[in-house]
C-alpha cells in the first residue's frame, strides 16, 4: 500500500529516551492507580477465555444504548480494520486531515479511497453526495477541531455508512458534540480508552452502531480478540466514578490548552483555533527543521507532514501541565530565533 505520505507513521515513533514526550496524546500519569490495581487483579482470571458480556452491557448503559449496539474491540484501530473488511463501498471518502489509520485500513482491505481535504480553519465541509462510506474524526486528530454534532450528523444519508472517530471525545467536558448516545441510521461511532486512561498497550475500545452492522463486524473479528484485562478496563472506565474523573481532567486540560495556545500565538505562530482535544496543531514555518532543533534540546513533537492536508510546516504538540508547557515554549522560542 503506497501513498504520497506514510500513513503508518504515528507519534509513538517520535518519542525516545531522554525526550519530553509532546508527540503522543496519552494523558500523563495514567493509568490511574485504581485502574492499574483492577488490571493487576484481572491476572487471576487469565486462565479463562474472555467474556465480553459485562463490559458490553456497561458500555451500553453509559451511552444509553442497547447491548447489541455495542462491540468491544482491541482499540479503535481494530474497529477501523473490521469496518474496512466488512464494508464494500463504491465511493469511500476520508475527511482529512485526520488520523491516518482509517484510510490505511481501507486501502489495506483493497478499497480505493478519496480524500476530502479541509482547509482554512479545518471546519467540516461537504462531501461528495454519492459517497457511501464517509470517515471523519471528532474532535479531530491532528487539528484538535471539534465539529458541532449537528454538522457531523448532517453527513448521514440513506445508503451511507458514516464512521465518526470519537477517540478524543472524552477531552471535551460534557462530551457535548458526541453522537455516541444518538441512534442514527448508518452512523457508527468509534471510541478508544487509550488516551484518557493511558491504556495504549492494552488495546481497548469499542464501536457503537446499528445491530445489523455490528453483527457483521463481530463475525469478522478474531475470536477472543479483546483480552480479559481490556474488558475489565472497559467496564471500569465507563463507571460513573471514571466518567467524573475524565470530566474533571477535561476541564483542567481546557485551562492548560488555552494558556499554551496563547503563548504560542504570542510567538507569532498560527494555532488552529477552537482546539478541544489534548493537543494543538500549530503552523511553524520551517517546521521540520524546528522539530529537529527541539529534539536536540530534549522535546519530541509530532511532525505534520505525514497527515494528508497538512505539510512540513505543521507540528502537533500535546498539552501537558503548566510547567512542562512553559518550559517547552521557552525552548521553542530559542529554536525559532534565527542563528
Ligand atoms: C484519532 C484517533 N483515533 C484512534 C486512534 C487509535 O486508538 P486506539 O489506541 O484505541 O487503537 C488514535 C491513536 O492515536 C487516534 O489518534
Amino acid at each position: 500500500m503506497r501513498t504520497d505520505v506514510d500513513l503508518r507513521h504515528h507519534g509513538d515513533a517520535e518519542v525516545g529516551p531522554g525526550l519530553v514526550d509532546l508527540a503522543v496524546n496519552v494523558r500523563p500519569g495514567t493509568p490511574p492507580p485504581w485502574l492499574a490495581a483492577l488490571l493487576r487483579d484481572s491476572v487471576g482470571d487469565l486462565a479463562a477465555y474472555p467474556d465480553a458480556s459485562r463490559a458490553r452491557e456497561a458500555v451500553a448503559r453509559r451511552h444509553g444504548r442497547a447491548g447489541d449496539e455495542v462491540l468491544l474491540t482491541a482499540g479503535a484501530a481494530e474497529a477501523f480494520v473490521l469496518l474496512a473488511r466488512v464494508l464494500t463501498p463504491r465511493r469511500a471518502v476520508v475527511v482529512h486531515p485526520q488520523f491516518t489509520e482509517p484510510e490505511s485500513a481501507l486501502r489495506g482491505a483493497g478499497h480505493e479511497v478519496e480524500r476530502v481535504v479541509l482547509d482554512g480553519d479545518f471546519r467540516l465541509g461537504p462531501v461528495p453526495e454519492d459517497a457511501d462510506l464517509v470517515m471523519v474524526g471528532n474532535p479531530t486528530n491532528p487539528t484538535s477541531v471539534l465539529h458541532p454534532a449537528e454538522a457531523v450528523a448532517a453527513l448521514a444519508r440513506p445508503g451511507r455508512v458514516l464512521v465518526v472517530d470519537e477517540a478524543f471525545m472524552d477531552c471535551v467536558p460534557g462530551e457535548t458534540e458526541s453522537l455516541a448516545g444518538r441512534r442514527l441510521p448508518g452512523v457508527v461511532v468509534v471510541r478508544s480508552l487509550t488516551k484518557t486512561w493511558g491504556l495504549a498497550g492494552l488495546r481497548a475500545g469499542y464501536v457503537l452502531g446499528e445491530p445489523w452492522l455490528l453483527e457483521r463486524l463481530a463475525e469478522a473479528q478474531p475470536l477472543w480478540s479483546v483480552s480479559t484485562p481490556a474488558l475489565v478496563a472497559a467496564e471500569a472506565c465507563v463507571s460513573p466514578r471514571a466518567l467524573a474523573e475524565a470530566d474533571a481532567w477535561a476541564r483542567e486540560l481546557a485551562v492548560d490548552r488555552e494558556r499554551l495556545a496563547t503563548a504560542l500565538r504570542g510567538l507569532g505562530l498560527r494555532v488552529v483555533p477552537e482546539a478541544r482535544a489534548s493537543f494543538l496543531c500549530v503552523h511553524v514555518p520551517d517546521g521540520l527543521a524546528v522539530r529537529e532543533t527541539l529534539r536536540s534540546r530534549g522535546y519530541a513533537v509530532r511532525r505534520g507532514d505525514t497527515f494528508p492536508g497538512l505539510g512540513p510546516d505543521w507540528l502537533r504538540v500535546a498539552v501537558r501541565d503548566e510547567a512542562t508547557n512553559t518550559a517547552f515554549v521557552s525552548e521553542l522560542t530559542r529554536a525559532l530565533r534565527p542563528a
